[in-house]
């Protein structure tokens, strides 16, 4: 069985994955702050650790083929450089872990305007401006990854909601997405797409609802 190891298990999106990576029949791991507070199905193995302590992650991903990332502030107009941090340290744990493949979820507002739809054009400047610490963040954070010699994939999620799944979504490199809010399931489920999706293999994709 291939092994999975989910950073940001707890929140939203994170949830989604745990339970369709289980579905999947993948070996779970999920690393978190405070695992005593966390009822998880017995078959997940769960594992202390943060994304600022890198030693955390060094000895959590030992024997872990896959890596996805779905880790994020808790307010994302107070970052500080939580996503940057975070996402250098998985690199380098996945780098000396010889991690086979690293996804990280990332957002729209790191898109280029050219992918975006009309309206979600003229909204981004908004957007870039009430998340600007984040954006400045997440732009360092991705370029981390892709200086990185791991088959990474970043995910670019379009706006999310809690929802049930549709069960489909539209993604791909430069992938045109609206600002029209997408399941977190269904964002889940491209994320765990994004492990074996060969030809998202060091791609930066968009990910939205069709
Ligand atoms: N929500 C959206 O509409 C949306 C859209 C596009 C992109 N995004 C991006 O996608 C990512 C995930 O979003 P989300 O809404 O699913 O997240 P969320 O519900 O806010 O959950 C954040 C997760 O990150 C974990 N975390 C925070 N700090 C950590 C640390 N130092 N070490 C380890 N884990 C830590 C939290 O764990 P604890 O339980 O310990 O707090 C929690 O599991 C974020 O980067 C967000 O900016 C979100």
């Amino acid at each position: 069985m291939m092994q999975i190891a989910i950073i940001g298990a707890t929140g939203s999106t994170g949830k989604e994955l745990v339970r369709l990576a289980l579905e999947a029949n993948y070996n779970v791991t999920i690393v978190v702050r405070n695992p005593e507070r966390i009822l998880f199905d017995e078959n997940v193995n769960v594992l202390k650790g943060n994304v600022k302590d890198l030693e955390s992650l060094q000895l959590a991903f030992k024997n872990i083929d896959f890596v996805i990332s779905c880790f994020g502030p808790k307010n994302n107009r107070q970052v500080n450089n939580l996503l940057s941090i975070g996402a250098s340290n998985i690199v380098k744990a996945c780098e000396s872990n010889a991690v086979k493949r690293f996804v990280f979820m990332s957002g729209f507002v790191q898109a280029d305007y050219g992918e975006l739809s009309f309206t979600t054009k003229l909204l981004m400047p908004f957007f870039r401006l009430i998340y600007k610490d984040s954006y400045n963040d997440k732009v360092k954070a991705e370029e981390a990854i892709q200086k990185s010699n791991l088959n990474w994939v970043i995910v670019r999620a379009s706006g999310l909601k809690k929802a049930p799944p549709e069960r489909k979504y539209v993604a791909g490199v430069k992938t045109k997405i609206h600002f029209v809010m997408l399941p977190y399931a269904d964002c889940a489920k491209c994320l765990l797409d994004a492990i074996v999706e060969k030809k998202w293999t060091r791609q930066i994709i968009n990910v939205g609802k069709i």
